[in-house]
């Protein structure tokens, strides 16, 4: 069976904000083969996950939904596996899953439609090939989302930190040109979004030759109608002095930085390879904060990577006091085939118990410390972008320059719009508000 003009195509995301901007590529390539997309798998001719590799539970989700799917999918549909899971397992995704008949990894979807009519001929194929000329400038994103705009600015990674699968599933690192991401903003602009969070694995690694990612920072915020600048993840030993500045005087580039940490000690950040102690983390922090002031600070943290005693944990958390983190991701040690992780001395491996035990007080210590520094904010004034209806009653989720969550009464329309609020109650982590200025008192920055 071929497409005809009907043809239908869903997509699911797992992983990063990496897959989501790449969904919205493959969408988009595919769009422009004729698919329209649809939003539930069982009416669709075409089933796409993109998927992640990041931790065994991450895969196990993608294992799961794919027995889903088998009984889901109407007849004569194909599944297609893409992202990071496709790229490390390949072929073996096949033989694994019967009903699957695309496997395609993070820097093959340029093939996509041409491999999606393979599959509904009743072709199984494969295409987990690198290319480290690709970042798809010419196909035209569809994105999900109607208030920000993700851009891809790097692909791959150059670190090996010894947990991680992606320098495996996405390849070396490589930078788009600055011209094209400039474009890409002012296209973004255009469709009417003014906020723009910058992509790649190191992303102030951002080099394309000749502009570093001062220079993108710089550029980018000066595309008028770019109101917010975001960019995530930054490695902390990519901040230089330059960069740093380029926060400091950009306008739109946002007091908020997710900066991953890892952990506390400088032990286990060696046997993580993060190539940063514990000092320079923590000098890190206060170079930011000495530049930007009231900046917000998330991170990454892992407990339970191999060798980890109970001083290095300890060390984990007095580091989390001593930063006082906004908000925490924090994550159990998953082993990594193929990673040197996986190659550590058997006797280094903490016990899922202690590591269990070791998560649960780590979420305590980014809890309390998040609750003591936003309980002082009650009172305060944000402006907030309006990003999407709250899950819960009759609120909207909007959002602060330094990534707090508020929410507040009124209804769509306000979504996409700029308000100022009160922060007037707090649960802890997120934060409740009243509109104090409805109307959008700034003309456009840039
Ligand atoms: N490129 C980003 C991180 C990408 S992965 C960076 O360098 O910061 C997102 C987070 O997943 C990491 O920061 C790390 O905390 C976590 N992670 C990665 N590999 C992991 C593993 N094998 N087990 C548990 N957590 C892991
Ligand atoms: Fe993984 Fe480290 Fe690269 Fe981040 S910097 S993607 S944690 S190898
Ligand atoms: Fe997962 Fe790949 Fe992102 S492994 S976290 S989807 S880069």
């Amino acid at each position: 069976m071929t497409q005809d003009a009907r043809s239908t195509v869903y997509i699911e995301t797992y992983g990063c904000q990496m897959n989501v901007s790449d969904s919205e590529l493959m969408l988009g390539k595919l769009a422009a083969a004729g698919y329209s997309p649809v939003e539930t798998p069982d009416e669709a001719d075409v089933i796409l996950l993109n998927t992640c590799a990041i931790r065994d539970h991450a895969e196990q989700r993608v294992i799961g939904r794919l027995g889903e799917l088998k009984r889901a999918m109407k007849a004569g549909s194909v599944v297609g596996v893409a992202g990071c899971m496709a790229q490390r397992l390949g072929p073996e995704l096949l033989t694994k899953a019967r009903h699957v008949s695309l496997v395609i990894g993070p820097d093959g979807y340029r093939a996509l439609p041409e491999l999606v009519a393979k599959a509904r001929d009743g072709e199984r194929s494969v295409q987990t090939s690198f290319d480290m000329e690709e970042h798809y400038e010419d196909f035209a994103p569809r994105r999900f989302d109607k208030v920000k705009a993700w851009i891809p600015v790097q692909r791959g990674c150059d670190y090996r930190c010894t947990y991680c699968i992606v320098p495996y599933t996405r390849g070396a690192e490589r930078s788009r040109k600055l011209d094209d991401v400039v474009r890409e903003a002012r296209q973004v602009v255009e469709e009417g979004i003014s906020e723009i969070t910058l992509l790649g694995q190191t992303v102030n690694s951002y080099h394309d030759g000749s502009a570093d990612f001062a220079e993108l920072l710089r550029a980018v915020g000066a595309v008028p109608g770019v109101r917010r600048l975001r960019f995530t993840s930054p490695h902390p030993n990519d901040f230089s002095d330059a960069v740093v500045d380029a926060m400091g005087e950009v306008e739109a580039v946002c007091e908020h930085v997710h900066l991953p940490m890892q952990s506390g000690s400088t032990s286990m950040l060696k046997r993580m390879l993060r190539r940063y102690s514990r000092e320079e983390y923590l000098a890190c922090v206060d170079r930011l904060r000495a530049r930007v002031p009231g900046i917000g600070l998330t991170t990454d943290i892992i407990v339970g990577f191999p060798g980890e005693t109970d001083a290095e944990f300890e060390e984990t958390l007095s580091a989390v006091r001593a930063v006082g983190f906004d908000d925490a991701y924090t994550f159990k040690f998953s082993p990594r085939e193929g990673t040197p992780a996986t190659r550590m001395p058997a006797e280094w491996t903490v016990s899922d118990e202690v590591a269990a035990e070791r998560l649960a007080r780590l979420i305590e210590v980014v809890r309390a410390g998040a609750r003591e520094k936003n309980l002082r904010l009650l009172g305060e004034r944000r402006e907030v972008l309006v990003e999407k209806p709250a899950r819960r009653g009759e609120l909207l989720q909007a959002r602060s320059r330094d990534y707090k969550t508020v929410l507040i009464p009124g209804d769509e329309s306000l979504l996409g719009q700029y308000l100022t609020v009160e922060l007037t109650g707090t649960t802890g982590s997120t934060f409740t508000g009243t509109v104090v200025r409805a109307r959008d008192p700034l003309p456009v920055a840039g």
